[in-house]
């Protein structure tokens, strides 16, 4: 069988982060743009004759360059500088005219992409799966025009052709790339699999089976069978891309709840973000079980429809849900876990002996993780301390 590589998969990817030494491509338009400039200054030159149409060439190149950054944004400012220009030379009137006719193909040309990217201090970092210090950076592509049904806001169910990405980098080398799709209507009808990049990082090739130790890191990739062992414990299958996670102001080129509102890629938008509750550590503990035990603990996981052995017993739920945010007390944090968790003493709670080893028959989480998350702990235990 021919492995299927990453870079089969992303030439369906217009934006992504990361183009060299252009993070973003609106960055690399501004270049082309004060390029185009200049060309134009060029061949507006009456003085040089006949050679002043050498300067259409870089501008046909450039032009092409703009198409394929698909940035609505970066071709919104060259219309700009040619309408500047126009005003210029042939009066206001021709130039409004000329740019209103240019908009239907910025908007055919610049496409639509949705991108997100939750890290880069957006405050969410403790609403994050705890990777042994792995840094991640997460995209999602939604099929055209389609939008993700949130009529259950705690359970986003995402169109058919959905796809995410999720990418680690350990010790400053990108180690996997994960993608989970979705190939059919059903709420299970989810496939994944990790992409381990070559040594030179030029490419990534499926690895169904998992990888120990990866490049050389001490990143271990799971295998295809393994996703479900997190991701069927919720009904929407996709862990991190949710109402409340993305209930933040995302940085410059991320996606956050606010943007995919406007963007009208919500069936039932809400009308704003989602506060958690309670004062700092209180907030910071919640989201932290939230993102990292909820997976596995809640009271409403699906049918298992992949491997039973990380499915556990349902008295426990650390899920935080949009019509349980009124008080910290009405969390399932709270509620659920009488004797795993000792208010005022967090050396007699089961919860913080378990989140602090790493062996032994019992450690939590039980998977995906070798490192002690020292901060997660701490976390845990101050919040405990103060109950
Ligand atoms: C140990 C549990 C676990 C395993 C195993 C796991 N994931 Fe995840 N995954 C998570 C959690 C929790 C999140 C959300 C939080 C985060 O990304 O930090 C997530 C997020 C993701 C995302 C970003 C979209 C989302 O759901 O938020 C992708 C893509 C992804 N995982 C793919 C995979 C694939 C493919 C596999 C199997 C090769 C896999 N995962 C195995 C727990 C797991
Ligand atoms: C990959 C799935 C998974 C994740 C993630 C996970 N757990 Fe567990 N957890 C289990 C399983 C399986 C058991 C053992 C079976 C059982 O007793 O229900 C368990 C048991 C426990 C217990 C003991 C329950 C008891 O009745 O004694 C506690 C407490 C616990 N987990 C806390 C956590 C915390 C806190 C986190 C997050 C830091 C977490 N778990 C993350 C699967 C998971």
């Amino acid at each position: 069988m021919k492995p299927t590589t990453i870079a089969n998969e992303q030439k369906l990817i217009w934006r992504m982060r990361g183009t060299g030494i252009f993070e973003d491509p609106n960055d690399l338009c501004q270049v082309i743009t004060a390029c185009g400039v200049i060309c134009a200054y060029g061949l507006s030159r009456k003085a040089s004759g006949t050679r002043r149409y050498f300067w259409l060439a870089p501008m046909a190149l450039l032009a092409l360059a703009l198409v394929y950054t698909h940035s609505r944004g970066g071709m919104l400012s060259t219309l700009a500088a040619i309408m500047t220009l126009m005003t210029y030379k042939y009066g206001t009137r021709v130039a409004v005219a000329g740019g209103f006719l240019s908009i239907p193909a910025i908007i055919v040309l610049g496409g639509r992409q949705t991108e997100i990217d939750l890290e880069d201090g957006t405050g969410q970092d403790r609403i994050q799966l705890w990777s042994d210090g792995a840094e991640k950076h997460r995209w999602i592509l939604l099929p055209k025009g389609t939008r993700i049904d949130t009529s259950d806001m705690d359970n986003w169910i995402f169109p058919e052709g959905t796809k995410v990405w999720k990418e680690f980098r350990r010790d400053g080398v990108r180690v996997e790339t994960r993608l989970f799709q979705k190939v059919g209507p059903g709420e299970g009808d989810w496939v994944g699999v990790a992409y381990v990049w070559s040594a030179d990082q030029r490419d990534a090739i499926a690895t169904p089976e998992g990888a120990t130790d990866a490049l050389g890191t001490a990143h271990d990739v799971p295998t295809a069978g393994q996703c479900t062992g997190c991701h069927g414990g919720r009904t929407s299958r996709v862990l991190g891309f949710s109402a409340i996670q993305l209930s933040t102001t995302a940085p410059p080129g991320g996606l956050d709840l606010q943007g995919l509102i406007a963007a009208g890629r919500l069936s039932d938008p809400p009308s704003g973000d989602f506060a958690l509750p309670g004062d700092e550590t209180e907030q910071n503990a919640l989201g932290y079980l939230h993102a990292n035990c909820s997976h596995c603990h809640n009271q409403h996981r699906p049918a298992s429809d992949g491997p039973r052995c990380y499915d556990p017993r349902k008295e426990l739920d650390f899920g935080l849900y949009v019509d349980e945010l009124g008080a910290p007390e009405r969390t399932g944090a709270y509620r659920t876990t009488e004797g795993v968790i000792t208010p005022g003493d967090s050396e007699d709670s089961d919860v913080v002996d378990l989140v602090s080893k790493r062996s032994g028959r019992k450690h939590m989480p039980p998977l995906g993780t070798e490192l002690v998350d020292e901060d997660g702990v701490e976390l845990l235990r101050n919040w405990i301390d103060r109950m």
